[in-house]
C-alpha cells in the first residue's frame, strides 16, 4: 500500500510506525519472524526484503569481491545487521566480523541478537553526526579515525553508506579504509555515480532519484533541506579519491539501476577496490 497517497506528510512517521507495528504483531502471532530478522518497525535502512537484500550482497562479496570464510571483515555503517546476518552462516572464527554504525538502536539489536549467538561478530556504536541518521551526533565523520589497527582487515564493505555522506567525510573514510586494509585486501563500496549515462537517463526522466541540488562541484543531493537523504558523486571525483589513497579499482564498475539503466547488477553502483 502506498501510504503517501492517503496520509499528510507530517503524519507519515507516526503512520509508518503504526503500519509496521501492525505487521510485526501479525508476524509474532504467526511465529513467522526468526530470531535473526529485526521487527519491521525497527528497520531504518530502507525498504525491500531484509533477508533477500542481505543474501544478494553476500553473493557479490564472495563472487565479485573474493570474500573468504576465514577473512577479517569490516562492515562500515552496518545499520541493523542486514549484511551481517547472512554472513553468520559463512564467516568462521578463524577470522571474524566487525561492524560499526552511528544509530544506536541498530547496534543494540545486533549485539542482542547476533553477537549473542555468534561471538566472532562484533558491533560498535559511534556517535557520529549525520543530518539524516543521527542529528544528535557529537563526532564529525571527516575527522573520525576507525577504532581498528592498521592492516587488520582482509575485506571491508560499505553498502548504501557513501550515498549518505558528504565529500570531506567520504575522503576521510576512503583514507581510513586504505589504512585498515591489509596489502592485497579488498573493499566493496556502493555509490550513486554521476557520469554521462546516468546524467542522460536523469535528463530523460528515467531516474528514480533526481540529484538536482549541487552540494559541491562534485557532489549532488536530492534533498537540499537534508542533503544526507541521498548523495551522488561525479564518478571521476570518487575514483580520484580512491586512487589517491593506495587503492585501485579492481574490476569493471558494476553500474546500478537507480538512474533507469536497463543493464545493471543491483540498485546502486558497485565499485570493488584493492589495496
Ligand atoms: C541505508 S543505511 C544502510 C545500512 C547497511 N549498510 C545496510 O546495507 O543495511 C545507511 C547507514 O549508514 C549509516 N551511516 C551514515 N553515516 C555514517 C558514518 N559517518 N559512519 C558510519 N555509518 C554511517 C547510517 O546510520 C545507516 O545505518
Amino acid at each position: 500500500m502506498e501510504l503517501k497517497k492517503y496520509i499528510p506528510a507530517f503524519l507519515m512517521p507516526a503512520a509508518k510506525k503504526v503500519y509496521f507495528l501492525f505487521f510485526d504483531m501479525i508476524d509474532t502471532l504467526k511465529g513467522s519472524r526468526d530470531s535473526l530478522t529485526p521487527p519491521r518497525s525497527l528497520i531504518f535502512v530502507g525498504l525491500g526484503d531484509f533477508k533477500q537484500i542481505g543474501n544478494e550482497f553476500k553473493k557479490y562479496f564472495i563472487e565479485l569481491g573474493g570474500l573468504k570464510p576465514d577473512h577479517r571483515v569490516l562492515d562500515i555503517g552496518c545499520g541493523i545487521g542486514r549484511m551481517a546476518v547472512p554472513l553468520t552462516g559463512y564467516l568462521t572464527k578463524e577470522g571474524g566480523y566487525w561492524g560499526f554504525d552511528i544509530v544506536k538502536k541498530g547496534i543494540d539489536w545486533c549485539e542482542k541478537h547476533i553477537t549473542k549467538e555468534f561471538d566472532h561478530f562484533h558491533f560498535q556504536h559511534v556517535n557520529i553526526y549525520n543530518k539524516y541518521y543521527n542529528k544528535k551526533g557529537t563526532i564529525v565523520a571527516d575527522q573520525f579515525k576507525f577504532p581498528y589497527e592498521t592492516g587488520f582487515f582482509d575485506f571491508v564493505f560499505l553498502t548504501s553508506v557513501f550515498t549518505h555522506m558528504r565529500p570531506a567525510e567520504l575522503e576521510n573514510y576512503i583514507k581510513e579504509i586504505a589504512r585498515v586494509l591489509k596489502p592485497g585486501g579488498k573493499a566493496v563500496l556502493t555509490f550513486f555515480l554521476l557520469n554521462l549515462e546516468s546524467k542522460q537517463l536523469t535528463e530523460a526522466g528515467r531516474s528514480l532519484l533526481d540529484f538536482k541540488h549541487q552540494i559541491t562541484e562534485n557532489c549532488k543531493t536530492t534533498n537540499l533541506a537534508i542533503p544526507e537523504d541521498a548523495i551522488a558523486y561525479e564518478e571521476n571525483f570518487a575514483l580520484s579519491i580512491i586512487n589517491k589513497n593506495q587503492l585501485t579499482v579492481d574490476s569493471p564498475i558494476h553500474y546500478g539501476s537507480w538512474c533507469g539503466r536497463e543493464n545493471y547488477l543491483t540498485f546502486q553502483d558497485l565499485v570493488i577496490v584493492k589495496k
